[in-house]
């Protein structure tokens, strides 16, 4: 299909992406059955037919417990380098990956177990494909702020090898104004900065991200556009948004991937990316966002190749390293 090898052809970055969101029905009976974790569910078509969800916390809880069969490094390791896989078959050049430290913490898998798996993968993924990445922890912020503190202390032998933090998991209920300390605890430890909203949440929670934590970057935003002001201040001070289409269709943040607001946004001039967010639950990795998007939303190849450049320019890569892909 020429619009699909088009689009393969661009030199992309996916800059938002759960690594325990890539882990796959097949994947998880091999690792149930290799850790000896039991599992509620019989056949990869059982698994599937669970992934209907109307909303963000139907489908974190599934999520979490998918999460519970990932128990070794060579579990992360093999996570993150299929995830690679995936990506390099997709035109992706390179990813700046979430993971969520407390999901494996609480159950007592040491922070050392996941960071030195995934950061493995990284290195074999570079190794194997030539695919670059960076590693984003996310504190989950249905969680209280000690224990994000508590993540970060965990995390501090890794910081020369961790780019930022990010915020996610249950968004209403939970604003940016939570975490204020450990963000600007974060900030003041070099680390970059994220954060997920206007995903579920208000406009309320966007202005809180920017001002309160003083993102870097914004995950998802869509709820942005209901407020103008808010809207312009995203256009002026250039802030990248990671949105991730075929996740807001699953989670019914929209009705139909016609309604989705990415061709809104990139002619208000906001520097919206594509992304698959949790592309094992969502049905599509990088290449089939774009794909479905662009058809439901007849972008044209300008668009798309627009789309490509803001996913490079708005990476934590230094110039140097995002040349060669613009
Ligand atoms: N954790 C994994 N995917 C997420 C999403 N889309 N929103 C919030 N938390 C998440
Ligand atoms: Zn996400």
């Amino acid at each position: 299909d020429p619009l699909s090898d088009f689009i393969r052809s661009l030199p992309k970055a996916e800059l938002h992406l759960h690594i325990e969101g890539s882990l796959e029905p097949e994947q998880m009976f091999a690792f149930a059955r290799r850790n000896r974790v039991a599992l509620p569910f019989h056949t990869v078509e059982e698994v599937r037919a669970a992934y209907a969800f109307t909303n963000l916390q139907d489908f974190l809880d599934i999520y979490y417990q998918g999460a519970q069969v990932l128990r070794t490094e060579e579990d992360f390791h093999d996570l993150a380098l299929a995830y690679f896989r995936r990506l390099a078959a997709d035109g992706g050049v390179h990813a700046e990956i979430f993971f969520d430290p407390q999901t494996h913490t609480d159950r007592g898998i040491p922070f050392q177990v996941v960071a030195d798996g995934l950061l493995a993968g990284m290195v074999a993924a570079k190794d194997e494909l030539g695919v670059t990445s960076h590693l984003i922890l996310c504190y989950l912020r249905h969680l209280d702020e000690e224990a994000a503190f508590a993540t970060l202390k965990a995390a501090e032998p890794y910081l020369d090898r961790i780019k930022g933090v990010g915020l996610d998991s249950s968004e209403v209920g939970n604003p940016p104004s939570k975490f204020a300390r450990v963000f600007q605890a974060s900030r003041e430890r070099g680390l970059k900065l994220v954060a997920h909203a206007g995903e579920e949440g208000p406009p309320d929670y966007v202005w809180q991200a920017l001002d309160i934590l003083g993102v870097d970057r914004l995950d998802h935003g869509n709820r942005a556009l209901e407020d103008e002001a808010l809207t312009r201040r995203l256009v002026d001070q250039g802030t990248t948004l990671t949105v991730c289409p075929l996740s807001n269709l699953k989670l019914c943040v929209v009705p139909s991937l016609e309604a989705h607001p990415l061709r809104r946004m990139l002619g208000l001039g906001l520097k919206a990316t594509v992304n698959a967010d949790d592309p094992a639950y969502f049905g599509g990795y990088l290449l089939d966002n774009y794909v479905r998007v662009a058809a439901a939303l007849g972008l044209d190849r300008a668009q798309l190749a627009r789309l490509a450049r803001n996913s490079i320019t708005g990476s934590f890569l230094d110039a140097a390293a995002q040349t060669p892909h613009l």
